[in-house]
Formats: structure tokens, sequence, C-alpha cells
């Protein structure tokens, strides 16, 4: 059984994909093609359980082409790639059949054993039905893949540096430059809210610039403020630039142990830098536990389930960051002893990541709404939030996380978040649709991938198919 591959594919594909299918698995004798069934039910078949090292956060799905691009993706996988495993099944919905013969092929050499080549057997279907199962099965393989450990945000920082030193300080908000930005203001308020006591030790990880551990070292003169990095030209740059006798910078990076007494930390902030980490769960022991008895910890980051609204198809069975962030760092915040608030946040919602073509439109109507929402402050999660801020603390009440509930699986959560597009406001609609459109363009999606996405987010299929509709009648089957 383990030296076949099976690949489910839609009726309608088979006369494409077949012969560069039977090339792959090396000529006629190595392929068998069943007859069309009519349904495909997917709660049948043989999955992937798809998990980040270090996490709680998994997805179960069979190899899905072309939706599982680990490459595309700030990853490094363990160990063989996930098409080479054994005792999974495919389901093709579309694509580029070129290149998935390749893939195919690849596989089939890596299911052969001396003497024995493996089969290709070809499974055709007419309909797609059933969801899929999030919990563990026996038999089910585990592709672990782990967060690269290069650092991928390089910014330009002594020129950021020269920027910034280079405008007033009233006028820094204006220079828009991701990595510039001063958070201080999206904190303040958490801070003024939670914090027991004017606080001692205050570290600002994944720091850049150091220009929100500048602020915060302002407002906490009593306080010393350091800024961490794993940069070290960000952390020159932040040396040159910044200087308060309560405000110093180091180098430090995230992956491993810090340098820091247990319980040293008062306050530890950090903006867009805990994704960084390659393992969340041991990232959000270790820093828990180097907080005092009334510490916080303030998790500033990107939603990329924002982000979901135009990246869609490429994103869907993998888990975001910030379905890592909710799962598990409350999780082990609960296991601290903490409390987590989660707050999404309009405010900061940056059009810079959209605005590749064929974004625009949904970054000019991103910025539009940003601006009309600038200042209504932290409120609930949803998929219109740029940005989380997740609080943990042992005053921070230690409610439930409705938006995100985290024993919902990921797809669920994701039905859920995305679902509630339906509640924005219609000009963001209708720019995430084209922007699906784009993406989905791309992906040469079709009616089958329509299909499997509404089995699986049900809640989402009504804006599913307003967005994918129209490329459905204006590009009929290309493979
Ligand atoms: C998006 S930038 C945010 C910088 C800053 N917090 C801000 O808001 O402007 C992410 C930062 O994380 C840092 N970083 C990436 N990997 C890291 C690691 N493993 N340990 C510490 N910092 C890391 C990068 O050098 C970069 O400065």
């Amino acid at each position: 059984m383990d030296q076949e591959l099976v690949i489910h594919i839609p009726a309608a594909r088979l006369d494409r994909a077949l012969p560069h299918l039977a090339a792959a698995a090396g000529g006629p004798a190595g392929i068998v093609c069943e007859q069309a069934r009519e349904t495909l039910r997917l709660d049948g078949l043989r999955c992937l359980v798809y998990a980040m090292r270090g996490s709680g956060e998994h997805v179960r799905a069979p190899l899905v082409y072309p939706f599982v691009r680990l490459d595309d993706f700030n990853f490094q996988e363990g160990g063989r790639a996930a098409h080479l495993l054994p005792g999974i099944d495919w389901l093709v919905l579309g694509g580029d059949p070129e290149k998935l013969s390749r893939l195919a092929l690849e596989a089939a050499r890596a299911l052969s054993t001396a003497g024995r080549p493996a089969t290709v057997r070809v499974a055709p279907f007419v309909s797609i039905a059933g969801g899929l199962p999030q919990e563990r099965e026996p038999g089910d393989t585990v592709f672990e893949f782990r967060k690269s450990a290069e650092n991928f945000n390089q910014a330009d920082w002594l020129q950021n540096a020269a920027l910034l030193t280079s405008l007033p300080e009233d006028r820094w908000a204006d220079a828009g430059v991701a990595n510039t930005v001063d958070q201080f203001e999206v904190l303040a308020p958490v801070l003024e809210r939670y914090l027991p006591r004017p606080p001692r030790v205050i570290v600002d990880l994944g720091c850049g610039l150091g220009q929100t551990a500048r602020s915060l070292a302002r407002r906490y003169p009593d306080a010393r403020v350091l800024g961490l990095d794993s940069s070290a030209e960000a952390i020159k740059a932040a040396q040159s630039v910044f200087r308060l006798p309560n405000l110093s910078f180091g180098l430090a990076d995230l992956s491993r142990p810090l340098d820091l007494a247990p319980g040293a930390i008062d306050c530890l902030v950090s903006v867009n830098a805990l994704p960084y980490a390659q393992d969340q769960l041991g990232a959000a022991r270790e820093l828990f536990s180097l907080l005092s008895p009334d510490g916080l910890l303030l998790n500033l980051c990107r939603a990329e389930e924002s982000h979901q609204l135009y990246d869609f198809p490429r994103g869907l069975l993998l888990p975001t960051n910030t379905q890592l962030f909710v799962s598990d760092w409350a999780r082990a915040a609960g296991r601290a002893g903490l409390g987590t608030k989660l707050w999404g946040a309009p405010m900061g919602l940056s059009s810079s990541f959209y605005t590749a073509k064929p974004f625009e439109v949904f970054a000019s109507a991103l910025d539009a709404y940003a601006r009309a929402h600038r200042h209504d402050g932290f409120g609930g999660y949803a998929c219109s939030c740029s940005h989380v801020l997740l609080v943990h603390g042992a005053r921070v009440p230690r409610t439930a996380l409705p938006a995100v509930a985290r024993q919902d699986n990921h797809l669920l959560r994701l039905d859920l978040i995305l679902g509630g597009a339906a509640r924005l406001p219609k000009e963001l609609q209708r720019a995430a649709i084209a922007a699906w459109l784009g993406n989905a363009r791309g992906l040469d999606l079709y009616n089958e991938a329509l299909d499997f996405m509404a089995a699986l987010l049900p809640r989402s299929a009504p804006l599913l198919r307003a967005a994918l509709g129209p490329l459905l009648e204006a590009q009929p089957a290309a493979m």
C-alpha cells in the first residue's frame, strides 16, 4: 500500500492530467486509473498532520495541490518534503499539470523500493462532500516544519535612523516606514490599565531601531529599559540615535535562552517580533518565566488573518502566526498562572503590505478604512484588524477568547474570521474580493477548489462564492 501514490482528481481534469501523470509514473505499467466516482468524501482521505515545531497547533489535511506551498513561507522543513512522505492521499484541485507530474515523479521515486516501482493510482471524482476532521487519527503522518532561523527582517537600519533624525520628532509618524513606527501609543492604555506599580525593568524584545523602547524609557524614567534584538546593525543604529540615561540596547536572539534572571522583568514588550521565534510554546514558556510575579507581557503583532483577505488560498492549510499566538501563548500563559486578553487593533493598519499588484485596490480601500477607524482603539478581534495585541499577566482576567476560541481548530477559526468579512464595509469586501481574484488567478483555482474550500469553511462559503464566482465564469477549466 505504501508503494502506491493515490491521486484524487476531478474527473473533468483527467484527460489533461493523465498523460503527465503517466509519464511521471514511468509509463502505463506504473499507473492505474480507476472509474470516476460520483462523490469524494474528504473525511475518508489519508491525511497529513501539519505541525509547526514546538507548537500545539496543527492542521489535518491530505496533500492538496496546489494549496500547500511551504516554499513561499518563512519556513524550513524538518526532514523529507511533505510530498515525499508515504501513506497520504493527494487531492488535486487544479494547478499546472507539469508541475504536478514533477512532484508525482519525485514521490513515486521516493516510494519505490529496490526492484519494486511504485504505482500511481489515479482516482477521479465528480464532486466533493464531507469535512476534514481535525483531531489526529491513528496512522496520520506528521509533517513537522519549523520557522526559519534566518532573520528575514533586515531593514536598512542606518537609513531608517537617518530618515527619522532628518525629521522633527512630531513628524516621525509621517515617515511611514515599517520598522520606524513608534507603537507606544498603542501600548500605553494597556500599560495604564494593567501595570500594578511603576515598573523597574522593561524589556523591548526585537526592538529594531528602538523607537518604542525610547518612548517607554521616557514614560517610565525610573525604570531601566532594555532594547534587545538579534540584528547587530539595528542595535548599533539604536545606540547611536536614542540616548537616555535609563535606556540601553543589546544583542539577543529570542530563539535561544535570554541572559536574564527568572522574575527579572516587570514589563516585556514585543512589537512584530515574536513570530520569529522558531518554537512558539518554548519561547512563551521561557519569557513568562522571566516575568516578575505581577509582570506583564505585551505582544503586538500583525494579524495574519487580515492577510487571509488577500492571501487566502495559499495560507489556507497552514496555521498563521495569529493562530499560533492565540492558542500557544494563551495555553502557555495559563500554565504559568497568567491570564490572557486579546485585542484587535484597526490602527497601525498599513497598506504597504498590500500594495503589490494586484492588491492595490485592496490597499487603498484598507487605507481609507484605517483612516476612518484610526481612533477607535482596541476592540474585539475581527478579520479587519491589522494587528493583534495579546496581553498576559497575573492581573489580566482569565477570560475566554471568544473570537478565536481555542477549543476550535485552525480551520474552524479561519472560517469564523473569514465569515466575519461579510460584516465589513461593502467597499472593503469588494476590494478583498478583487484581491482574492488576483491571487486565485495565480493559483489556477477552479470549481472543485471552490467546492473544497466551501466544504472546509462552510460559514465563509457565500463570501467565497462571491469572491471566486466571477473567476469561474470568466475562466473555465484550463487544466
Ligand atoms: C518587524 S521588525 C520590528 C522592529 C521593532 N520592534 C519595530 O516595531 O519597529 C522585527 C525585528 O525582529 C528582529 N528579530 C528577528 N529575529 C529575531 C530573533 N531571533 N531574536 C531577536 N530579534 C529578532 C529583527 O531584527 C527586527 O528588528
